[in-house]
């Protein structure tokens, strides 16, 4: 297994180009499923969940290749509705199939992804939604099985803003008889690249950004092109990476609109952060100041950079709380950071922080994707060389980590 060696005390400088959202990207590749052409998706970054995603859309019968950072999905040969453990495990995401099989085959069985490091993770908000459309839903031997002949669209409360739940069910609605509505819908910017590219199949989907989205259903969507919007997890993390480094970095691509929560605590925290035409000028101070945060779904601040941001209140000046309230299970960072020498103490669901005034390297391990990019973080200001044990967790989500860290001026290498 890869490890991840960061000797730390260097001042990162220069610029840095985000790739394309993950997160996006997912969701987007799974709805060529929908369609029966091909479907040309560009700036998809090469990331392990991406190719996880692609394995699978290839084990239903799609046609899927690569080329550079265009992917194209001809889904006109999909005829398996089986998505199956050995794909599912390696990715929680791979539900995101659920919606668009059952849309497009009349059924779809996969298998359930489990408890994860984070949380327990359940989806049961995506098969509420699918049988308020008439979708028969089906528990066997730990696969979900959806029938329906063909959806019919309904008025669907989401309990919880589910982001991938919300993204299913757009799917599902987009070939549904009638309309659905969403409401308490996810606001996510890739909830709003998803219905771009939808609609650009020819779905009738409004709303999406706001709490309510609706969808027309259609009886045949066409295959259509779409590009990946940017990162803005990993945008964030190189900011944060500026941040604590005293660095000055302009992150390429980072979009303002899609980032506001995080702008907001940075500047708070002293952080200059400066709106670019190419994208985002970061500068860090010589002492970061504490500030508290709570993760909450966009547009609040993401539970996504709640690991990252945590590093950045490890040495500021002062205390800080960090609350976490979307996952009932994500600080298994904070006892890593712990043995770099942080002061943490996590009461319920929220860390409280004393800065300190340097870390010092240690070995420690991944737990999931943010914890690692939280743990590669610390490394580049802890004293001596840090060993990031498990890094297999960031290829899940970061596209060339070292080698955009070290085109900054980290000092980052990959043990094979
Ligand atoms: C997505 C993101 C992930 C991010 C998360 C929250 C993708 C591929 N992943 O994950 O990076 O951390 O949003 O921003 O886009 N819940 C239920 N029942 C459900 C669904 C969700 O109780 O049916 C709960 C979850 O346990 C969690 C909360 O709702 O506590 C939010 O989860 P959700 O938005 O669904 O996260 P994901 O879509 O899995």
């Amino acid at each position: 297994m890869d490890k991840i060696e960061v000797t730390g005390g260097h001042c990162l400088k220069g610029e840095v180009a985000i790739s394309g959202a993950k997160n996006a990207a997912l969701p987007i590749l799974a709805s060529a499923l929908l369609t029966d052409g091909p479907c040309v998706m560009d700036n998809v970054p090469d990331l392990m969940d991406v190719r996880t995603t692609m394995d699978l859309l290839g084990h239903l019968g799609a046609k899927v290749s690569r080329d550079k950072t265009t992917v194209t999905v001809d889904a006109s040969g999909v005829n398996e509705p089986e998505a199956p453990y050995e794909l599912v495990r390696k990715m929680r995401a791979s539900v995101l199939v659920l919606g668009p099989l059952t849309a497009r085959l009349g059924r779809a069985r996969v298998s359930l992804p489990g408890g994860c490091a984070i949380g327990a993770r359940p989806i049961d908000l995506h098969l509420k939604g699918l049988e308020a459309m008439g979708a028969k839903v089906l528990l066997d031997k730990g696969y979900v099985n959806v029938i329906a002949q063909r959806l019919v669209g309904a008025e669907i409360y989401l309990d919880i803003p589910t982001v991938t739940g919300t993204e299913n069910l757009m799917m599902a609605a987009a070939l549904a008889k009638g309309t659905t509505v969403l409401r308490n819908a996810a606001r996510e910017p890739e909830i709003t690249a998803l219905a771009d590219t939808l609609n650009a199949m020819g779905a009738q989907v409004s709303g999406a950004g706001t709490p309510v989205i609706e969808i027309i259903g259609r009886e045949k969507l066409h295959a259509a092109n779409a590009t990946i919007i940017p990162d803005r997890i990993e945008a964030a993390t190189f900011m944060a990476a500026a941040a604590i480094t005293n660095g000055d970095v302009l992150v390429r691509g980072a979009k303002s609109a899609h980032m506001g929560a995080v702008i907001e605590k940075m500047v708070e925290a002293g952080v200059v952060v400066d709106e670019v035409p190419e994208g985002l000028r970061v500068r860090g101070p010589a002492t970061l100041q504490s500030v508290d945060v709570k993760t909450a779904p966009f547009p609040g601040f993401a539970t996504d950079m709640q690991a990252q941001f945590m590093v950045m209140m490890c040495l500021a000046s002062g205390r800080s709380t960090i609350t976490e309230t979307i996952f009932e299970n994500r600080f298994i960072h904070v006892s890593e950071l712990t043995r770099l020498g942080a002061d943490i103490s996590i009461v319920r669901n929220s860390a409280v922080i004393k800065g300190v005034a340097s870390l010092k390297a240690a070995p420690v391990m991944a737990s999931d994707l943010r914890a690692s990019a939280c743990l590669v973080l610390a490394g580049l200001v802890a004293q001596g060389s840090t060993l990031i044990n498990r890094v297999y967790h960031i290829d899940r989500g970061y596209e060339s980590i070292e080698k955009k860290l070290s085109g900054l001026g980290a000092q980052i290498r990959r043990i094979r």
